[in-house]
């Protein structure tokens, strides 16, 4: 489905960031030289390769995510979903390839990776919140501890980002009186409290039951409409059709199609995509 057009960065409310050290032990390094990507690529992955033990599970993948698209990522269990959202967050060390982040070079083959702070924010299947935190100081203790803002500050932005997800009455929840959906929610706050450019899900609701999935892929839709870049892998076939400008469907380490959402969820070109989405769609 077509959303209003995309490209409206939104507006930073970034407290000012202190400048990241440089150099190559560094974290990313906006300095760094620039890429061949586009205007307007917010991530450029080339020839992505990574192996573990000698045996390779990501080969040669190559992925552009221009600025404010929404991208799922579909395929199989084993596929290298994870893999690849590890090695685009510059999580990852590569075998081969480079991954460029607003242009500037955040992890390539040969050297350490350097990740980017919270400016590519991460979602995970497991929440992994504090439990001895309320859901307000989850979500500040990163800006406090990482950028030096002040707690008041962090606080009040906290509750500003709760609310946004929903959880305006639940600020001062600890992770253990909240539903997983909830939970997932202030983890999504959490990740947004850095002001990130980019938002990578791997699987997000493939721990929740239904009710809370619905709540989690609401608050991914706002996101989405609010113009932040997302790669989100998911089984949810319905986030992809309609919450995703572009479905990426990968196989045994590789992308085997990738294209706008509604023509390769209703007609995809290649005989494994399809055997997926049957599979998929008879569960
Ligand atoms: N840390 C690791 N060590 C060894 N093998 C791994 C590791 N992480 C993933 N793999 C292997 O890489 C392949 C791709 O895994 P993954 O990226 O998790 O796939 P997906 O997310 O699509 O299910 C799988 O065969 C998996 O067993
Ligand atoms: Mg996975």
């Amino acid at each position: 489905m077509n959303r209003a057009p995309r490209g409206t960065p939104a507006p930073a409310a970034t407290p000012s960031r202190p400048s990241r050290p440089s150099g190559p032990s560094g974290p990313f390094d906006p300095a760094a030289p620039a890429t061949t990507a586009r205007p307007g690529t917010v991530l450029l992955g080339q020839g992505l390769t990574r192996a573990y033990h000698d045996r390779s599970v990501l080969h040669q993948v190559d992925l552009t995510v221009p600025h404010g698209q929404t991208v799922a990522i579909l395929g199989p269990s084993g596929a290298g979903k994870s893999t690849l959202l590890r090695c685009l967050a510059g999580l990852e060390p590569l075998q081969e390839g480079t991954v460029a982040f607003q242009g500037a070079l955040l992890s390539k083959a040969g050297s350490a990776p350097r990740p980017a702070g919270g400016r590519i924010g991460m979602v995970f299947q497991q929440f992994n919140l504090f439990p001895h935190l309320t859901a307000a100081q989850n979500v500040s203790l990163a800006p406090r501890k990482a950028r030096g803002v002040r707690t008041a500050q962090a606080d009040a932005r906290a509750r500003d980002l709760l609310a946004r997800v929903g959880l305006a009455e639940h600020v001062d929840h600890y992770p253990y009186e909240l539903s997983g959906g909830q939970q997932q929610r202030v983890a999504i706050a959490r990740a947004l409290a850095m002001d990130p450019e980019l938002m990578l899900f791997d699987e997000p609701t493939s721990a929740l039951d239904p009710e809370f999935t619905r709540e989690v892929l609401a608050v991914m839709r706002d996101l989405a409409d609010s113009g932040m870049t997302i790669v989100v892998v998911t089984h949810e076939m319905d986030f992809a059709r309609r919450g995703a400008d572009r479905v990426v469907f990968m196989a045994d380490g590789r992308i085997v199609e990738d294209g706008p959402a509604e023509d390769v969820l209703t007609a995809p070109a290649k005989e494994r995509t399809r055997r997926f989405l049957d599979q998929i769609l008879s569960e």
